[in-house]
């Protein structure tokens, strides 16, 4: 049997008697009438049981029913002006499909490592249910946003070979004698792949063995990288700047419960939409560090910390580009006008979240290329197929990575990236 109405699509049934399949959240209970509070995956609503209105012993059953025991429940859909969701249901009949004894996730508060250790029952609370939602629609409106332009999705390998984003945060694995690397990111793939096929996007995990205990860091987590073959950086920065407005804009329009929920504060999200993203060059995003008082020389790399800064003198993301090649992996492209920088950006969210997205223009002559590689102690040898496509036609070519995860964050305005995916892998986290 498939299920075939949840309680997503209870408003369109008001007056209608429905069978839903869920599990019990809470009950309270007088002589005469029971209050249950119900979900079933989809959202959670309370079921009233009059006395009168089922019978003696499913009155009883009821009264009896424990935190996350599953049911089938029979009920009237009815207009209620004190529920939140303006609906609730008046219980006909209930019937238990597996009792539950001492579920550890009381309604008291617990500490965050204990729920980490239980996240595989935590993901059932409203919070956590809510963020779910969120990412998902976040997923979808990546997904819809390169559809609609015409992008093909290529998907890029997990064991690899090379590194993309250097050898410090790579995981090793024995690879039938031979050593593989989780990949960092599908970057390299995908500038073949735009040569093939124009408008290319890979959408997977990624790995970084970063034993950095961060509220931006995971060990594992799912990049979008879009690479389009002639696409210089201000293409670059256009096209992920309507990525991160296709985004904020549908999960405005979708997931209004779920923003009540976590109790987002929505204006900063409103700004996204509201005009263009401004861009700053790396130079003048030092000067604002130091202006704020902060220790930065130029040349340094951005941390956590001053990206925050950075951050949160706009009211809206925005792009900084051209950092120092130093500091940049082999294949960026160097700004022809002054080769110290090269031709990137980063897109850092306000309110204190940092670096979302990564990306730039690539380098696309051979020889330059093989010179990058060399000058930053790697060995072209390994890069052969990847050196190889600068050879038969090379063009122009960019792109970018947009971390779910740190928009997660951002979007939902979390304090830590450990609650933006069901099952998250930190440094040490394993499970569950
Ligand atoms: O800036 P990054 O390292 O860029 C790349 O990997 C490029 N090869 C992407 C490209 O041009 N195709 O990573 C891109 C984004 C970051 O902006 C951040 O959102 C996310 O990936 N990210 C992480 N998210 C969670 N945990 C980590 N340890 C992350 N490292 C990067
Ligand atoms: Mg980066």
């Amino acid at each position: 049997m498939l299920q075939k109405v949840y309680i997503r699509h209870l408003p369109n049934k008001i007056g209608e008697t429905v069978e839903l399949a869920g599990w019990v959240t809470r009950v309270r209970s007088s002589g005469k009438v029971a209050f249950m509070q119900f979900r079933d995956g989809t959202g959670f609503i309370q079921i009233v049981a009059g006395v009168q209105d089922v019978s003696p012993q499913d009155f009883e059953t009821i009264r009896r029913l424990t935190q996350e025991t599953s049911v089938r429940v029979t009920a009237e859909v009815v207009k209620s002006e004190k529920a939140p969701t303006g609906i609730e249901l008046l219980a006909k009949h209930v019937e238990v499909v597996s009792e539950t004894h001492d579920y550890p996730i009381t309604p008291k508060e617990h500490g965050t490592d204990f729920l980490m250790d239980l996240r595989h029952l935590w993901i059932r609370s409203p919070r956590q249910h809510a963020i779910l939602t969120i990412r998902h629609q976040i997923i979808t409106a990546v997904r819809q946003y390169f559809d609609d332009l015409d992008f093909t999705l290529v998907d890029a390998p997990i064991f690899t070979a090379n590194e993309c984003e250097g050898s410090s945060t790579l995981f090793k694995t024995e690879y039938f004698g031979e050593s593989a690397y989780l990949s960092q990111s599908g970057q390299l793939y995908m500038e073949a792949a735009c040569e093939a096929v124009g408008r290319a996007y890979c959408f997977g995990p990624t790995f970084r063995a970063e034993n950095s205990n961060t509220r931006r860091h995971l060990t594992e987590f799912w990049m979008v990288e879009p690479e389009v073959a002639y696409m210089d950086l201000d293409g670059d920065m256009e096209l992920a700047e309507g990525l991160v407005q296709a985004i904020v804009s549908r999960v405005l329009e979708r997931c209004q419960n779920e923003l009540k929920i976590l109790e987002r504060d929505q204006e900063p999200l409103k700004q996204v939409l509201a005009g263009p993203f401004p861009r700053v060059s790396y130079t003048e995003a030092v000067k604002i560090i130091q202006d704020s008082g902060a220790k930065f020389e130029w040349g340094d790399d951005f941390g956590g910390t001053d990206e925050t800064i950075v951050g949160s003198k706009f009211n809206r993301p925005v792009i900084v580009y051209g950092y120092p090649a130093e500091i940049k992996p082999f294949y960026m492209k160097p700004d022809e006008n002054n080769p110290k920088v090269v031709r990137n950006m980063d897109i850092l969210a306000p309110e204190g979240y940092g670096e979302i997205i990564g990306g730039g223009q690539r380098e696309e002559n051979y020889d330059k290329l093989i010179e990058a590689i060399k000058a930053q102690k790697l060995d072209p040898k390994t890069y052969q197929w990847y050196t190889d496509v600068r050879k038969f036609g090379s063009v122009p070519h960019a792109g970018f990575g947009l971390g779910i995860e740190r928009s997660v964050s951002w979007i939902c305005g979390l304090s830590h990236v450990r609650e933006t995916g069901a099952f998250p892998r930190l440094p040490h986290r394993l499970k569950p």
